[in-house]
């Protein structure tokens, strides 16, 4: 049974992914590394842990001696490496802190990989690697700037990361290829649009959107809202990095995109949209409603539903004006293109919002972190 070492697995796409996993091959095996940052949630996870082949160990992949004490405990084949600081606006803040986990923590982890997996040296003094293993590095088509209004990024757009979050990812992705170069290291490298779905943080825009328009609050939406980012669904991107792990050839990059690119404004409008026709057809899911205000007649009101929310608010300082990402080599080559549509992708996600207010709550009111 092969075992995979999936760090960040109680983060928005990691958890995706484990569940993906579990879900789709039946003899497999799973350790989960994570810190449990803010961004952590072990109730993500907590169905899949229940199962035997779902284990998690709380820690952070810049620890040497757990990563190494890890390889020693588990025969492991792939490292799946999700874990980051991955919030812009924070890394605008703390930008040190992104140094640490996206570099040097995957630094960390390609050592003690390295350490595990190999043994000995060929003629010319490179390592000798084990059969079938592979390191895959999750990374982010911010790592190639910004584009304007024409154009989209392919894998051999130069690298111009413009934010400390992108210029940690970009440093990251060297360091893979650098193991691959000066070691031979099976490694592969995805880089991807901006992710949506379940599970998604309450911190950035879609679910962001989603619960303030639940609470009624303004809905803060950077600069004049036309920096435009292409938007793919989160299950996608899961079978992505599978068809990569699986059958990608080893030291090569794949971008990873979703043929959707939006304004981040039409976005914001679609949301409120959506929402108010669910509260408006199926009367039920009016009761995650948190500002409740009713008409004389005694009906919760909607009508406050609407543009006006819409605040705008300072742009974030360096703000990339547009990102899309050419995915033709992963199509070429492995077949896969993206399966959901903005759409419905989008209704999909504001249902499973409204359906997994429990999830929201906890995150908000700070619960979840107590319990972890
Ligand atoms: N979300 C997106 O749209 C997107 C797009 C492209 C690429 N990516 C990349 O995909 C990966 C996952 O993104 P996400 O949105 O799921 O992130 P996330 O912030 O939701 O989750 C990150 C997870 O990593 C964990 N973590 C943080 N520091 C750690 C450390 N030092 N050791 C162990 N665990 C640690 C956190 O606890 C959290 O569970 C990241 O590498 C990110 O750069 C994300």
């Amino acid at each position: 049974m092969k075992t995979y070492l999936i760090t960040g697995g109680a983060g928005f796409i990691g958890a995706n992914f484990v569940k993906y996993l579990l879900a789709t091959y039946p003899h497999l095996r799973i350790v989960v590394l994570d810190l449990l940052t803010y961004a952590g949630n072990l109730k993500t996870i907590e169905n899949d842990l229940r199962s035997e082949r779902c284990e998690f160990v709380r820690g952070d992949i810049g620890d040497r001696a757990l990563a190494d004490q890890l390889f020693r405990d588990h025969d492991f084949q792939y490292v799946v490496n999700f874990a980051a600081e991955s919030h812009v606006d924070r890394s605008i803040d703390h930008p040190q802190l992104f140094l640490l986990t996206n570099i040097l923590g995957t630094q960390n982890l390609l050592d003690a990989a390295r350490r595990a997996w190999t043994k000995g040296t060929d003629y010319r003094g490179y390592p000798l690697w084990k059969d079938g293993v592979r390191f895959h590095q999750v990374s982010t088509d911010e790592v190639y700037g910004s584009l304007g209004a024409e154009g989209y990024f392919t894998e051999t757009t130069p690298l111009d990361p413009r934010s400390p979050y992108s210029a940690s990812k970009t440093s990251a992705d060297l360091f893979v290829k650098a193991y691959a170069e000066t070691y031979k290291m099976p490694v592969s490298i995805t880089r991807c649009s901006n992710n949506y779905g379940p599970y998604h943080f309450p911190e950035k825009l879609i679910p962001l959107m989603i619960t303030r328009v639940l609470e009624g609050k303004p809905l803060p939406v950077y600069g004049e809202g036309t920096n435009v980012r292409d938007w793919l669904y989160v299950e996608d991107h899961c079978k992505a990095i599978d068809a990569v792990l699986h059958r990608g050839k080893s030291g090569e990059i794949y971008n990873v995109g979703g043929h959707n690119e939006k304004q981040n404004i039409e976005i914001v409008e679609l949301i409120l949209q959506t929402i108010r026709r669910i509260l408006t057809e199926q009367p039920a899911y009016r009761k995650v409603l948190k500002r409740r205000e009713y008409d004389r007649a005694g009906n919760l009101r909607l009508d406050w539903m609407n543009r006006d929310l819409i605040t705008f608010v300072q742009d974030r300082l360096g703000h990339d004006q547009r990102y899309a990402i050419d995915p033709s080599k992963i199509t070429r080559e492995l077949g896969w293109t993206p399966q959901t549509c903005f759409e419905d992708g989008i209704v999909k996600t504001i249902y499973w919002y409204l359906d997994n207010q429990e999830w929201v709550d906890d995150i908000l009111s700070g619960d979840y972190r107590r319990e972890s």
